[in-house]
């Protein structure tokens, strides 16, 4: 397969090019990523500019025809699309780039393969993931069940709304083009290398600095948290073996509230950089809440489970390695 990755400079699209580089069905791996201040191409070290099945196209998804030129030229077979607006913050700061990232981005790339596979053999040879998240099904209660796929879209942020926007595109080609695409809904991601704007590179940030851990609200908003390893291998799998037109939730069945979170990760900090335990919790500090803060997110993951998909990291040993790989990157 040609596969394209779209923001592949990113955290989660970077972990997949090193995953997928060196599988045997890839025969060549273009990244396509404009280099925003999400991106950081330290992630392919060993990678970038140094691998022989390994192309950079510094491409802005918003450029629709050089979008398109890079399908064309590489003879991309095989998608997976990350590339994104991604941090809910500056969505509310902001919410003009979301759209046009997320969403026109997302119906470039869409377009692109459309055409330039409708001009190849059958479009049903190609495969299109795009990568979307839980945050499209909205909030839920503490009760509540998981969502399933099944769930309407009730987007409450500018970055689930523009992310809810691709979806049904994505969608609407499946339907209306004969497009193969799938679309993935995956929950919190973590791992060593996450932006630091990010809610667990926060926590760490600010205690590697002796500042305060800003909590929003009471701390008791709830998220379910996958290592990004198991996000990529489950993305792999619904490109192997996923339903043409089917959506797959992704998630660990691992809830935490963000002051559970954060205290488990005090206690990290702690035990790695040698301080009495209970030090870094006294820098935790309630801050004002986001506006729509979604209470709680979880999803309900049988339908990937049933194509033989199963987390294999253990939720503690992969935040221990976090805290490492912050601390390592740090020099601390
Ligand atoms: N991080 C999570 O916890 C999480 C959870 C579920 C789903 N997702 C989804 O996974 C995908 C990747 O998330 P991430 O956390 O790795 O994001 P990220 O913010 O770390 O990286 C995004 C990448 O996209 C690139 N990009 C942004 N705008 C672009 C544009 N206009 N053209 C080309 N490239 C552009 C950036 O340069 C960056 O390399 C996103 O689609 C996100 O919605 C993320």
């Amino acid at each position: 397969m040609n596969l394209l990755i779209t923001g592949g400079a990113g955290f989660i699209g970077a972990e997949a090019v090193r995953a997928w580089v060196d599988r045997p069905e890839v025969t060549k791996l273009v990244n396509l990523d404009a280099l925003t201040y999400a991106a950081d191409l330290r992630r392919l070290h060993g990678i970038h500019g140094v691998h022989p099945r390994y192309v950079f196209e510094q491409v802005d998804l918003r450029d629709r025809a050089a979008v398109r030129e890079v399908v064309r030229r590489h003879g991309i077979t095989h998608v997976v699309h990350f590339a994104a607006e991604t941090h809910v913050d500056r969505s509310i700061a902001g919410p003009e780039v979301f759209v046009e990232t997320n969403v026109l981005g997302t119906l470039h790339l869409l377009e692109a393969c459309r055409e330039e596979w409708n001009l190849r053999y059958q479009i049903s040879e190609f495969r299109f993931v795009h990568v979307s998240t839980d945050e499209v099904y909205g909030s839920l209660g503490p009760a509540d069940p998981a969502f399933t796929e099944a769930n309407p879209l009730q987007p409450n942020s500018p970055y689930s709304a523009s992310k809810a926007g691709a979806d049904h595109l994505v969608r609407c080609y499946v339907r209306t083009y004969g497009l193969p695409a799938f679309i993935t809904r995956c929950v919190n991601n973590f791992g060593p290398t996450q932006h630091t704007e990010k809610f667990i590179p926060t926590v760490l940030r600010c205690l590697a600095d002796d500042q305060p851990v800003p909590i929003y609200g009471d701390g008791r908003n709830v998220r379910e948290w996958l290592a990004v390893s198991d996000h990529v291998e489950g993305l792999r799998l619904v490109l192997e073996r996923g339903e043409v037109g089917g959506t797959y939730n992704l998630g660990s069945g691992v809830e935490l509230d963000n002051l559970d979170l954060a205290g488990r990760l005090c206690d990290l900090f702690d035990a790695e950089t040698g301080r009495p335990a209970g030090t870094a919790r006294r820098r935790l500090s309630f801050v004002a809440d986001r506006p729509g803060h979604d209470l709680r997110y979880a999803v309900d993951a049988t339908r990937l489970r049933a194509l033989g998909w199963q987390p294999a990291a253990d939720f503690n040993t992969a935040l221990r390695a976090t805290v490492r790989g912050f601390l390592e990157r740090r020099g601390t």
